[in-house]
C-alpha cells in the first residue's frame, strides 16, 4: 500500500518536472513536416516543436494561427513570411530560419526592424544545384526527353543521321547570368565540355574566381547577343525581377538555349513562351517557373523545345538532409544568442 503510494507520487513528480521543463523550453513552429528528420530531432532535444501536419505548404490561415507565441519559425521557400506573419507571432519571435539558399519569400527588412534574425542554407547546396543545372542543360541541348518519348511512342524507326540532333557545348559560347557560388561551380562543370567562351554578368568583378574557369565579364546586352547558351544563376531581387523579358529574348541568337535553375521570377514567362513558340530562340530548360507548380495547361508545357523540372536543383539526399540540420542549427544558435551558421545580413 505504502509502496504503491510512493510510486504514484514519484510518477506525478516526474510528470510535473517534465511539464516544467517543457514550459521553459522555447517553442518552434515548423511549416514542413517532410524535412529530413535529423533537423527536427536536433530541435526536439531542447525545444517544443510543433509542425504543420501535411507534406504540402501550410495554408496561410493555419500559419497565422500556429505562429502565435512561438520563439522561432522553421520555414521553406513555399511560405511567405511577411509583416502579417510576424505580427501574428508576437514580440517573442527571435528567429526565422529557411531551409533554402533563396530568401526572397521572407521580408528580411521587416525581420531586421523587429530584431528577428534570419537564417538560410547557402553553400551546402552549391554542388547539387550546379550538377542539376548541367543535367538540365544537357537534357535540353541534346533533347533527351524528346528522344526518350520517341522510344516509347514508336517514333524511333531506325538510326537516322540527322534525327534528334542537338547543339553541343563544345566550341559554344556560354553566358552565366550571375557568378556567385553556384554560377562558379556551374562554370567549373562546363569547362570539361570545351566551350569556346564562358562569359558572366555580375555587379562585382570577381576577377580571381573568373580566372579559375577562364571566364570573361561582359555586360548584359553583350551576353545576350553572344551566347549559344544562357544560364541563369542569380538571386531574385527587385533588380533581377523579369530581367529576361521580351526585349532580352529579342537580343538573343536564334540558336540560344536558355537555362534557369534560379527563380522563375527572373523571367517574364509569357515572353519566354512567345520566344520559344516563334523559334526566336532554340530551347529552354527550366527548373523553376512562375507559379510553382506550373499549371498543367500552361502553354510552355505544350512545346517540344522546353524541358521543365519541378524545382529539384538541390534535391540530392545528403544535401537536403544537411539543409534540414543547418536550418535547425541556425534556430538553436539564434535562440542561444550565438553566431548562426548562416545568417542573412542586409
Ligand atoms: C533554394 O534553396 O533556394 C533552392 O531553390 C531550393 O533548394
Amino acid at each position: 500500500m505504502y509502496k504503491t503510494g510512493l510510486i504514484q507520487h514519484a510518477k506525478r513528480l516526474s510528470h510535473l518536472v517534465s511539464e516544467a521543463r517543457m514550459s521553459s523550453q522555447p517553442n518552434v513552429y515548423v511549416t514542413r513536416p517532410d524535412v529530413d528528420i535529423s533537423g527536427l530531432e536536433l530541435l526536439r532535444k531542447s525545444c517544443n516543436v510543433t509542425t504543420w501536419s501535411k507534406a504540402l505548404p501550410v495554408p496561410r490561415e493555419e500559419l497565422l494561427r500556429e505562429i502565435k507565441g512561438k520563439d522561432a519559425l522553421y520555414c521553406a521557400l513555399t511560405d511567405k513570411i511577411d509583416a502579417a506573419v510576424l505580427d501574428s507571432a508576437g514580440d517573442q519571435l527571435k528567429c526565422v530560419s529557411t531551409i533554402s539558399v533563396g530568401y526572397e519569400h521572407i521580408d528580411v527588412q521587416e525581420c531586421k526592424k523587429r530584431g528577428i534574425r534570419v537564417g538560410y542554407t547557402p553553400d551546402v547546396l552549391t554542388d547539387a544545384t550546379a550538377e542539376l543545372t548541367l543535367a538540365l542543360l544537357l537534357a535540353t541541348n541534346r533533347r533527351l526527353f524528346e528522344a526518350n518519348k520517341e522510344v516509347y511512342n514508336g517514333g524511333w524507326k531506325s538510326w537516322s543521321p540527322m534525327w534528334m540532333c542537338g547543339q553541343g557545348l563544345k566550341n559554344s559560347r556560354v553566358g552565366l547570368y550571375g557568378f556567385g557560388r553556384i554560377g562558379q561551380e556551374i562554370a567549373a562543370r562546363i569547362v570539361p565540355f570545351k566551350p569556346a567562351l564562358i562569359t558572366y554578368t555580375t555587379r562585382t568583378a570577381r576577377r580571381e574566381e573568373a580566372t579559375k574557369v577562364n571566364a570573361q565579364r561582359v555586360d548584359f546586352n553583350e551576353m545576350l547577343g553572344l551566347s549559344d547558351f544562357i544560364v541563369v544563376c542569380c538571386a531574385l531581387t527587385p533588380e533581377t525581377k523579369e530581367i529576361f523579358n521580351a526585349a532580352a529574348f529579342e537580343k538573343m541568337k536564334p540558336n540560344c538555349i536558355f537555362i534557369n535553375t534560379a527563380r522563375g521570377g527572373v523571367v517574364d514567362q509569357k515572353a519566354l513562351c512567345e520566344a520559344l513558340e516563334s523559334k526566336r530562340i532554340l530551347g529552354a530548360g527550366l527548373d523553376v517557373t512562375t507559379p510553382e507548380p506550373i499549371p498543367l495547361d500552361d502553354p510552355l508545357l505544350k512545346l517540344d523545345n522546353v524541358v521543365v523540372l519541378p524545382h529539384i536543383g538541390s534535391a540530392d539526399i545528403e544535401t537536403r538532409k544537411e539543409m534540414s540540420r543547418i536550418a535547425a542549427r541556425n534556430i538553436l544558435a539564434a535562440l542561444d544568442g550565438c553566431e548562426m551558421e548562416s545568417e542573412v545580413f542586409v
